[in-house]
């Protein structure tokens, strides 16, 4: 199989892929804890395209927050299994919460709580202050973490693997270098 990816290809399906309704991209990310050591969770991520960036939500108290205010390295991998594709990158994030002034910032926030489980925003207010509550009103303890990764890293797997391929784009300045390197150790063709 030969790569079916361009950088403009790959950044359309992208958006394709994080922006599908039907199939949730629930994704594992890293970030790096005090004693410098790698922490994963799982996430819901989606794309917003008034930013051109990735996002998702945490709680201003857990401890993934934390960790990103000390260090704002993180690193993701998804695999799509219904396009057989594994998608890994590495980003900066920039931490959006309710003390932000940027409009554009707030509109995301409004944006993702809205579009936030009534259960999870339930969880949410019933942390921050039980007693009474509107889960329309989004809770001060609701934030996003959004970046745009400087680096992927693809991996389309074949039917037989023997096809498989690799491809890294990677991000200095502004521009885009492409790179197909071996499946196996990542060592450029
Ligand atoms: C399918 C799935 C999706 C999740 N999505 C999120 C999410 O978008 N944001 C979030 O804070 N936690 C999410 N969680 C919970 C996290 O994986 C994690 O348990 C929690 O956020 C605490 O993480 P931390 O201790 O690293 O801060 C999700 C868990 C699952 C299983």
């Amino acid at each position: 199989m030969k790569s079916q990816f361009t950088l403009a290809d790959f950044q359309q399906r992208l958006i394709e892929i994080f922006t599908n309704a039907d199939q949730p991209v629930y994704a594992q990310v890293a970030s790096v804890d005090d004693h410098g050591l790698p922490q994963l969770r799982t996430v819901h991520l989606r794309y917003w395209q008034q930013l051109d960036c990735l996002c998702f939500n945490s709680n201003t108290k857990a401890p993934k927050w934390r960790q990103l205010q000390r260090d704002s390295h993180i690193a993701g991998c998804y695999y799509d299994g219904q396009r057989d594709l594994q998608l890994r990158w590495e980003a900066n994030v920039d931490l959006i919460d309710n003390e932000t002034s940027n409009t554009d910032h707030t509109a995301l926030l409004d944006h993702m709580w809205r579009i936030t489980r009534a259960a999870v925003r339930t969880v949410y207010w019933k942390d921050h202050q039980p007693q009474q509550f509107d889960i329309q009103q989004r809770c001060p303890t609701f934030a996003t973490v959004m970046f745009r990764p400087h680096c992927w890293d693809i991996l389309e797997v074949s039917e037989d693997y023997l096809n498989s391929c690799r491809t890294l784009f990677i991000r200095s300045d502004k521009a885009w270098q492409t790179k197909r390197v071996s499946v196996l150790h990542g060592k450029e063709i």
